[in-house]
């Protein structure tokens, strides 16, 4: 093995000795070899937690051809690592077409992050399609892109069950964007005022961890059932313009476009915070922001502050995208539990017997997940 494949070794080492739910995802499928005799297609992003997903698919048999999701999220030892372990991987980059090299390869199956293999097998090779034993999508972006899709074999989106919004949504980002914003910004939550946009599964993480971290919370919801929750879990749901008065920081999780932006600013407090959780980069009407400034001033690494005209100075941190994201902050082990539902959707997709089309991963899979979890953590009842 290369010193750039062991330095991806030990750190997939690391984080399985804290919560071994891949090695015990991975002792199941060795026991049962479900994919023997398949290939198995991924588009992933080529991170070390990927890494530690991949070593352990490949334990139920099978052939794995790897492509990145992207460039800009392709760890070069990962990379090496899984080429050490016999896995065919094209990172992106290398040619522009590593989605159609996977699929030359006339995989069995599929695993997919954005539905960029799916898109293609489905736009350029319909004919295989009809072959194609199932496919598990990973994301919100390809659970979206899905939509408009329909495909001749079983997907499971892994997004709309009930584990991804119940532990990663609100744990994984609660945790994790506070983390990172302590890590930009060296701010310590004790005391600060902090404003929380949706109260979503999202929003209820971020508004948990920034109390127990010692912040006053104050949470603005439009759906009034929504609002009246946030009232009874201990929180003031002020309207956005009086919240932008107070609070310091200010986050959002609303999944909408432009929450936040010029006009909604002007009233607001000075030197607030601006911070998004929500997927993609337009939650907060930056562009708007940048027009309506008088001046603008790039403070540090992913922090800038914008003077309005008539207006605060506010400061906006990441540009606006997901911050936990781009500072890749906070604990894996939610990330690590949707990739055990992925490895139990694989295995099912295997068993045959699910309808053609997109559907919503089975509550008995999430179940099992969730069990690999419990036992990871020492937690097992029954
Ligand atoms: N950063 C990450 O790592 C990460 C991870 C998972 C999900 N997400 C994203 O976070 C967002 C929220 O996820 P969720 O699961 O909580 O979604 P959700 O749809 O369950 O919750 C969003 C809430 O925001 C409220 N809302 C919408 N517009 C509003 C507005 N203008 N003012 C006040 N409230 C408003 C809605 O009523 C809803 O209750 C989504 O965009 C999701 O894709 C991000």
């Amino acid at each position: 093995m290369s010193g750039r494949a062991a330095k991806a070794a030990s750190e997939i080492a690391r984080v399985n000795a804290f919560f071994p739910i891949m090695p015990l995802l991975g002792n199941r499928l060795a026991a049962k070899r479900p994919f023997e005799g398949l290939t198995v297609g991924v588009s992933a992003h080529l991170t070390s937690f990927v890494g530690a997903l991949l070593q352990e698919l490949a334990l139920g048999g099978g052939r794995f051809v790897v492509c990145g999701a992207s460039e800009a999220t392709t760890d070069g030892s990962v990379v090496e690592l899984l080429r050490s372990a016999g896995m065919v991987v094209h990172s992106a980059g290398s040619r522009k077409d590593h989605q159609m090299l996977v699929l030359d390869e006339e995989p069995d199956l599929l695993v997919d992050a954005g539905a960029n293999l799916i898109g293609t097998l489905l736009a350029r090779r319909p004919e295989a399609a009809a072959q194609l034993r199932g496919a598990v999508e990973l994301t919100k972006s390809g659970s979206e892109r899905l939509k408009g899709l329909q495909p001749p074999f079983p997907v499971i989106d892994l997004n709309d069950g009930r584990l991804k919004p119940g532990v990663e949504n609100r744990h994984g980002v609660g945790e994790g964007l506070w983390q990172a914003v302590q890590q930009l910004t060296g701010v310590h939550l004790s005391g600060r005022r902090v404003g929380v946009i949706g109260y979503g599964p999202v929003g209820r993480g971020l508004a948990a961890y920034a109390r127990a971290g010692g912040a006053a919370v104050e949470v603005v919801e439009r759906d009034p059932i929504l609002q009246l929750v946030a009232h009874y879990d201990g929180y003031p749901t002020p309207t956005l313009e009086d919240a932008l008065k107070r609070v310091g920081l200010v986050v959002t999780a609303t999944g909408g476009r432009g929450v936040i932006g010029p006009e909604e600013l002007r009233p607001a407090r000075h030197g607030l915070v601006l911070i998004n959780a929500g997927h993609g980069d337009h939650e907060i009407d930056v562009v708007g922001i940048k027009g309506a400034s008088a001046a603008y001033d790039q403070i540090a690494d992913k922090v800038v502050a914008y003077q309005l005209e008539d207006g605060p100075r506010v400061i906006v941190l990441a540009d606006g995208h997901p911050l936990n994201i781009v500072m890749n902050a906070g604990s894996p082990e939610p990330l690590l539990v949707h990739f055990a539902a992925l490895g139990l959707a694989l295995e099912r997709l295997t068993q045959g017997g699910l309808p053609p089309g997109v559907m919503v991963v089975p509550a008995e899979l999430e179940a099992d997940a969730a069990r690999l979890a419990l036992k990871a953590l020492g937690r097992a009842h029954g």
